[in-house]
């Protein structure tokens, strides 16, 4: 999604603007922008492409200024150009914006109809002219910009300079994010606190519908009324350390390796290794819910399909997945004793918090599994469980997918014996099996010379298919989303009990079958799914234990991740998939942490 920072500084702010772009850039984009406003007069520069285009235009046209916004694209209205590129501007007005206005047509009309000009194809731009049209008619920016966001449907993330402004910048908030950063003597607002984090680590989080006005050395602020806001400031650190690769190509290699930690760190807010018990933080009373459903996207859904079994044979709770974007609008028929679980990354995803919100609205108790602790999940649902992944740069979800899937695996431990159907010793058991989850996951990355050796073979496929069983499942869908993400390799998931059921007729000697299969229950049926494959000239590619090595069907290559409890399973497993699919997008020479088409947070439906 979009990227937003606004500085009103003390000093010029165009290689500021550009810095704190460069750490937006993971949200995905394919254009940049800056404007500024110096001695009453407004001027921008707009770059499509990567941000290194923008600084090399900049280099030729300089931008003087020391009050300004900056601005990554990712295109919802316009093809990705540089008329199309934000700021947008109108008259004396810049805008830059992260959403979707979704009745910029009749406002375009009603615009065009009033004698003005548009030179995009944005819904921004109506922002623009909006707020221009109120200057115009004498009222001031305050006014002008509520006036203007009066008028706009749909989502929204607003930075705004004036010409004949030097010291001022507004903004604006109602279901994307933004921040405001507390300098000295400076004043920002951005996407996030990694936008600001270069300049202060002082921020206060807009609420929906919330507005500000910043000079040199305060915010204004409004809530959707109008009526003044106090928002609190906290200290954030987003030092640069948490955003920088280290000794990695990418920060998706980078993140793979620091699962590790991040499992480690999210799993010590979930369990007691003394009381050898399990918690949710803060308490939770899971006799007193009779289901779950879990609502994500993307990766986010694949950690609820894993998190479904083991709530369910754990704790005997009925779970319901749903993909958000389906669930919303199915208008589902949910009972009261139902808790609705969020799972996201970033905490604001369109369609999970506006699946959220559906079931705050019926009533429904509701938690949000978040890594972004402040963000709008994390603050509109009753109970927050968070993970502790640190910030995820990498478009590709790999540390929060295995923090989720950490969550939710301590949780399922808690309720169960909350629920009586774990005893004390059972509940200290599964507890030791969680406490060894970060030693295998840094054991499981032990195969990456083994995934190294193969990767080039499925670099060379037109499809792949992975298949699973029971959690095993679930990762065989994140294994095939991975590779699609950041190879660009048509891949599907399947539950291995469904090979036989049509996707068999894809199996011949082109398609490679990847098999995740740790020596569990199910291991001996997938046994003889890998043999079907087999007999059919197809490539079979297992992943599992040293059991499931010894036991791999004739022609398979086998990948040997360390030997585990079946209920860590899922997460001593991940790492093999994540690790496939980003060595054959580096062999591909794909953009492994921008894919093409994709952004971050889908912050719009
Ligand atoms: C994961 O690799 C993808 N980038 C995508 O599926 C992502 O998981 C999905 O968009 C959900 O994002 P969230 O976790 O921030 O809600």
């Amino acid at each position: 999604m979009c990227g937003i920072i606004g500085i009103v500084g003390q000093s010029p702010v165009t290689e500021r603007l550009i810095d704190s772009l460069r750490r937006l850039e993971y949200r995905g984009y394919d254009s940049a922008g800056v404007a500024v406003v110096e001695a009453g007069k407004l001027d921008r520069r707009r770059a499509p492409g990567k941000i290194r285009a923008l600084e090399d235009l900049l280099r030729e046209q300089p931008l003087p200024g020391k009050t300004g916004i900056g601005h990554t694209r990712w295109a919802t209205h316009g093809a990705p150009s540089e008329r199309n590129a934000h700021p947008q501007i109108a008259g004396k007005v810049a805008v830059v914006h992260n959403g979707i206005i979704e009745n910029f047509a009749a406002l375009k009309r009603e615009l065009i109809a009033d004698g003005r000009t548009f030179t995009s194809d944005t819904d921004t731009e109506v922002i623009a002219h909006l707020i221009d049209r109120g200057i115009a008619e004498g009222l001031e920016p305050l006014a002008a910009l509520k006036a203007a966001l009066d008028r706009l449907a749909g989502a929204y993330a607003i930075g705004v300079v004036i010409e004949g402004h030097d010291h001022l910048v507004l903004g604006a908030r109602r279901g994307s994010p933004l921040v405001v950063g507390y300098g000295e003597g400076e004043m920002f607002i951005g996407s996030d606190a990694l936008a600001v984090g270069p300049f202060t680590s002082r921020i206060a989080y807009l609420d929906e519908g919330d507005y500000v006005a910043i000079d040199h050395d305060k915010a204004l602020i409004f809530d959707a009324e109008g009526r003044p806001a106090d928002r609190p400031v906290r200290t954030v650190p987003a030092s640069a350390a948490l955003v920088e690769k280290g000794n990695y190509r990418h920060f998706m290699e980078k993140e793979i390796h620091d699962q590790p930690d991040s499992c480690r760190n999210t799993l010590s807010a979930y369990l007691d290794p003394i009381a050898g018990k399990a918690h949710a933080p803060g308490g939770f009373d899971f006799t007193a819910i009779d289901r779950i459903q879990i609502v994500a996207c993307g990766t986010a859904s694949y950690a609820g399909q894993i998190g479904r079994y083991l709530f369910e044979r754990l704790a005997g709770l009925p779970v319901d997945v749903e993909i958000a974007s389906e669930f919303r609008y199915r208008d589902p028929a949910v009972a009261k004793g139902t808790l609705a679980v969020a799972v996201s990354q970033s905490g604001e995803t369109a369609d999970t918090l506006a699946a959220l919100r559906w079931c705050k609205d019926k009533g429904l108790t509701t938690a949000a599994i978040v890594n972004a602790h402040q963000s709008t999940m994390a603050r509109e649902a009753d109970v927050m469980w968070p993970t502790h992944a640190g910030p995820e740069i990498g478009v590709a979800s790999t540390k929060a997918f295995t923090a989720q899937v950490s969550v939710l695996t301590a949780l399922a431990v808690a309720a169960a014996a909350q629920r009586g159907r774990i005893d004390a010793a059972q509940e200290a058991a599964l507890v030791a099996h969680l406490l060894e989850a970060p030693r295998l996951l840094a054991e499981s990355l032990h195969v990456e010379d083994a995934i190294h050796a193969i990767a080039p073979e499925i670099a060379k496929a037109r499809d792949v298919l992975y298949l699973g069983r029971g959690p095993m499942y679930p990762l065989a869908l994140e294994g095939a989303l991975k590779l699609k993400e950041i190879s660009y390799i048509h891949a599907e998931g399947y539950a291995a009990g469904e090979l036989k059921h049509g996707p068999i007729a894809l199996v011949d000697e082109q398609t490679p079958v990847i098999v995740i299969a740790p020596t569990d229950d199910f291991f001996e049926k997938t046994v003889s799914n890998m043999s079907e494959v087999i007999a059919r000239g197809g490539r079979v590619i297992l992943i599992t234990d040293a059991q499931g090595a010894a036991h791999a069907p004739e022609g398979a290559r086998v990948i040997t991740a360390p030997t585990c409890d079946p209920v860590i399973a899922p997460l001593v497993m991940a790492a093999s998939i994540q690790l496939l699919a980003y060595h054959v997008a580096v062999i591909k020479g794909a953009d492994v942490d921008q894919p093409r088409n994709l952004a971050k947070s889908v912050t719009v439906e």
